[in-house]
């Protein structure tokens, strides 16, 4: 099948802009662009709005009243699920890592906006639990007579990674207008993988020369590179699109994770302030300036040579820097 003959419904403000990051480019040394879409607008914002163009369009056609999906305590992912439910008429459950807090902040108290029916699960619990979980609300759901549709976790397949094949093809559109060269790197944030599987797949299709860089976000328990190469398979085949990719050639910086997935580091929060101060430009805890201090380690040790035209993902997250507000604060006396 062909990326146009992929049913896909319109959520996102596409074309997102590029924005040339010129101070902080020339600070290290390359020519540095954002992607910017964490203005993809709809629900907040944020990459998971392409997967869910595809995603929820497959929900639509099966008849989904009951929209279920899983994340973090300040998943992106699922607020702009729970968003995209609303929109057509669906209920969002949303099953989170993490326990009721007393305060619903950021990503949370959107969530809470959007009356997502929200269950919290005991963090320690969450790996062995979450798909039980999700398939009790699906049953129950369909004992209701409404029908479920189940996400999984950040939006993770092969059909949810056609939003980054497409936003390669939008880029190569993009730049071709501007009769820019293609950058020579494209680096994004790696969470759950589906983003970075799109993008390897729309480079192999539209941007052969372009190398992409995963910063990976968290531990995993499948190595990145063999769980994304998988997926950029299926997502190869779905496309009739005769490209296998080897786990070898997946590209993915495990150095920056810090302590944790969702525990903001010192790097990430350095480069949050450094982004804000040199650019006028809001990154976020979790995944964005996690993967901004790996773009600028890789440039300063040399992975990534001085010249070179790169692009980096905003994939968005800001409302989780609010739940930081006083770790973000802490380096600052005035
Ligand atoms: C702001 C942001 N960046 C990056 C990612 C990671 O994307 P993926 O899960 O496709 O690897 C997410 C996932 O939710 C996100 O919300």
């Amino acid at each position: 099948m062909k990326l146009t003959d992929i049913p896909r419904i319109s959520l996102g403000f596409l074309p997102t802009p590029l924005e040339d990051l010129k101070r902080i480019g020339a600070e290290l040394g390359i020519e540095l662009t954002l992607k910017r879409d964490d203005f993809t607008g709809f629900g907040g914002g944020g990459n998971k709005v392409r997967k869910l163009e595809y995603l929820m369009a497959d929900a639509l056609d099966r008849g989904a009243k009951v929209l279920i999906t899983t994340g973090g305590h300040q998943s992106n992912h699922a607020r702009m699920t729970a968003a995209a439910a609303r929109k057509f008429g669906m209920k969002p459950v949303l099953v989170l890592r993490g326990n009721r807090p007393d305060v619903m902040q950021g990503n949370l108290l959107l969530d809470h906006l959007l009356g997502a029916e929200i269950d919290f699960l005991d963090p320690d619990a969450y790996f062995a639990e979450i798909n039980p979980r999700m398939q009790q609300h699906a049953d129950a759901a369909s004992a209701r007579g409404e029908t479920p549709y189940v996400i999984p976790l950040g939006g993770a397949s092969a059909l949810g990674a056609m939003g980054y094949v497409a936003a390669v093809k939008e880029l190569s559109e993009q730049y071709g207008e501007a009769g820019r060269p293609a950058p020579e790197f494209i680096v994004a944030p790696v969470g759950s993988g589906g983003t970075l599987a799109g993008l390897l797949i729309g480079c192999a299709m539209f941007w052969p020369r372009t190398k992409v860089i995963g910063i990976a976000v968290s531990a995993s328990a499948v190595p990145f590179s063999e769980r994304i190469a998988a997926m950029a398979d299926a997502g190869a085949e779905l496309l009739g699109f005769d490209a296998r990719f080897d786990p070898a050639d997946v590209a993915i910086e495990t150095g920056y994770v810090g302590e944790a997935y969702a525990v903001p580091s010192a790097e990430g929060n350095a480069a949050i302030g450094r982004l804000a101060r040199s650019e006028g430009l809001f990154l976020d805890p979790v995944y964005t300036g996690k993967a901004m201090a790996g773009l600028i380690d890789c440039v300063e040790r040399g992975r990534i040579a001085p010249g070179r035209r790169v692009l980096f993902v905003h994939c968005g997250g800001s409302p989780a820097l609010f739940p930081h507000a006083e770790l973000l604060t802490r380096d600052r006396a005035d």
